[in-house]
């Protein structure tokens, strides 16, 4: 997610905004830039630079600045790429109204078309410059009201800081599912995507709500929701440190990370699901919709955690939509000879977007003409820059090095994926109904799972983390979430763990198994749990402890596993998104309980840009 930094008070040095900003580095960005009222030109300024804060720093002038209101931003690039234009603050076509945005304007292709249409000239590819000639359409002295007028034709996500030059004595805020607080300070009020901008100069917050507009004045401020209805909101006293806050208030960015996969499930499907047509919609794909459409074999390739997806991915492929999928090691995949064809697809998934094995071997499929599509959560990475075509996570930084909401967020557009292939083929009308659905459910089946399976994570932790060694199991969709669980396990807490598919446990890996040799079983309620469960039974005939992932209401799991995590019911295919996260937490948990730190584990990088 990017960083807002709005303000209004009796300062009037814009740099005070600049050292805000820098609070929020940690969010993870690509560009920086702000604008102020400048008090002696009686116009706004502007500087942006692509990069490192430092660098707009850098473009400051020696002489003393003497502006305000004024906004900082640093983006985290969805539509348009990471260039100096496209960086924010936009501004309208009269150099009046100067806004930062934080978020998605779905619908901003139909108001940019229709602002053109009216004359309006824009100078960027982003998504975000719409709403500064929206605003600038409805202009007539008060800034609060032009924004209302605009932001009624908006549909999408937003954390608005605007000002005008015409009418300066105001800064505007407005939230729409993306996080955004003023800050009380003495005379001087700041606006901020969180606390850690605004705790040098206050402890006194108020939070914005979804469809609330902030107006405030160097005197004071008021909230109103979209009906215009006055909006009293309690004052909150944040005691957190600094380092505290940028965790938002988690002691680690991996279980901050862990407990905002609702939210990053939600910006992964926002505006990507006709439920009511059973469709999926990917504009990333556009492009490629005809040459998908021919496509008779699919590979997909990554690395780590994101292989793993693509292994749940190519049950999904195969199930869904009928085709035949294949998920290869992309450290492997160039020394093999890999047999493409025109008809053939391959599927790059990366976080990072840089993980060099992944990119060599999208580089020898290119060499051989196949058609490369890229599941990436960073915007104009390298593997976003080199494929034909692909999907945006839009999760957000991940910062944790144990790749967690971006996992989950794969997935999820792996299902979508899986619907929008799968309707241009076989797939019934009715069933990609019911596909739709139960995916659109996912954001709040997410939030039902991290309530219920928390506490019990961690208290398995407290029971478990003494143990040396760990068996993790499963069958079918649920097989790379064995995997994925024993991943992250062996990655924060250094405890051995095996992943293993459960038919595999005769041929072999039954052996290892004692009382001292604990298994995890991913056993939902699914066409292979008579089959798991079985394998269940012949750890426990070795004195195996079992932790079992299994589906609510199932009670005869209770006969065979010494401990029971519940999830909640859903799709087959879906389950691996919710029985990954009790994995996630419980490898989170032994971390920190074997006195480790899960966000920096040893000898690991979060993006592996060597071979
Ligand atoms: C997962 O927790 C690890 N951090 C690692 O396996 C990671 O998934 C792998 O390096 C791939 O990274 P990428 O998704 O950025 O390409
Ligand atoms: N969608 C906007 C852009 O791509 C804002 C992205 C952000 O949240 O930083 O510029």
């Amino acid at each position: 997610m990017c960083g807002i930094v709005g303000y209004i008070g009796r300062q009037d040095n814009p740099r005070l905004g600049l050292e805000a900003l820098k609070r929020l580095e940690y969010r993870g960005y690509d560009s920086a830039g702000g604008a102020w009222f400048d008090l002696g030109k009686r116009k706004v300024s502007v500087l942006k630079a692509v990069g490192k804060i430092k660098r707009l720093e850098d473009k400051f002038p020696d002489y003393k600045i003497s502006g305000r209101p004024f906004i900082f931003h640093t983006r985290w690039a969805t539509h348009g790429g990471v260039t100096e234009k496209n960086a924010h603050p936009h501004w309208d076509c009269q150099k009046n109204v100067f806004l930062v945005h934080n978020g998605i304007i779905e619908n901003f292709k139909d108001l940019k078309e229709n602002l053109i249409k009216e004359g309006h000239r824009f100078v960027s590819e982003t998504d975000t410059e719409v709403l500064a000639h929206l605003v600038e359409k409805f202009f007539q002295g008060r800034l609060e009201e032009a924004v209302r007028k605009a932001l009624s034709l908006v549909r999408g996500t937003y954390a608005l800081a605007i000002i005008a030059a015409k009418d300066p004595e105001k800064l505007v805020l407005a939230r729409n599912s993306a996080p955004l607080l003023i800050g009380l300070g003495q005379d001087e009020f700041f606006g901020a995507s969180d606390p850690s901008a605004v705790l040098a100069h206050t402890k006194k917050v108020v939070y914005l709500d979804d469809g609330d507009m902030a107006v405030l004045t160097p005197a004071n401020f008021y909230i109103q929701d979209f009906k215009k209805n006055r909006v009293d909101k309690v004052i909150h006293e944040i005691d957190w440190t600094l380092q505290e806050a940028q965790k938002g208030g988690y002691p680690h960015f991996m279980l901050k990370e862990i407990m905002e996969q609702p939210e990053s499930l939600a910006n992964a499907l926002r505006g990507r699901l006709i439920t009511e047509q059973g469709l999926a919609k990917l504009g990333g794909l556009e492009l490629v919709e005809d040459k998908l459409r021919q496509v008779e074999r699919l590979n997909i390739i990554a690395c780590g955690t994101a292989y793993l997806a693509g292994m749940v991915g190519e049950y999904m492929l195969e199930e869904y939509a009928g085709i035949p999928t294949e998920t290869d090691l992309a450290s492997e995949f160039r020394y093999r000879k890999p047999i493409l064809d025109k008809k053939t697809a391959s599927i790059f998934i990366s976080q990072s977007g840089e993980t060099l094995d992944t990119l060599v071997a999208l580089r020898e499929v290119k060499r051989k003409g196949g058609l490369s599509l890229a599941i990436v959560n960073v915007v104009g990475s390298s593997v976003t820059r080199e494929t034909s075509a692909g999907i945006y996570n839009h999760a957000g930084p991940e910062i944790g090095v144990a790749s967690t909401k971006a996992f989950t967020s794969q997935l999820a557009l792996l299902a979508l994926l899986t619907l929008f292939l799968g309707r241009q083929r076989q797939m019934s009308f009715v069933m990609g109904q019911r596909l739709a659905r139960e995916i659109s459910k996912l954001p709040a089946l997410a939030a039902e799972t991290l309530k219920k399976t928390s506490k019990q994570a961690k208290k398995l932790a407290k029971k478990y983390h003494k143990f040396n060694n760990f068996l993790y199991m499963g069958r079918k969709y649920n097989y790379p979430i064995a995997l994925e669980g024993a991943l992250k396990l062996k990655e924060i807490s250094y405890i051995h763990a095996e992943g293993y598919g459960a038919g595999e446990m005769k041929h072999g890996p039954l052996a290892l198994i004692d009382k001292n040799f604990p298994t995890f079983a991913i056993c939902p309620t699914d066409s292979v749990y008579e089959k798991t469960f079985s394998n269940m039974q012949e750890i426990k005939a070795r004195k195996g402890k079992i932790i079992a992932v299994a589906t609510e209401g199932d009670k005869e799991i209770k006969s065979v596993a010494d401990d029971v995590i519940y999830i909640p019911r859903t799709l087959e295919m879906l389950t691996p998104i919710l029985a990954v996260m009790p994995l996630q937490l419980f490898a989170y948990h032994c971390s920190v309980l074997r006195g480790h730190d899960p966000d920096y584990p040893r000898s690991l990088a979060k993006s592996v840009t060597v071979e």
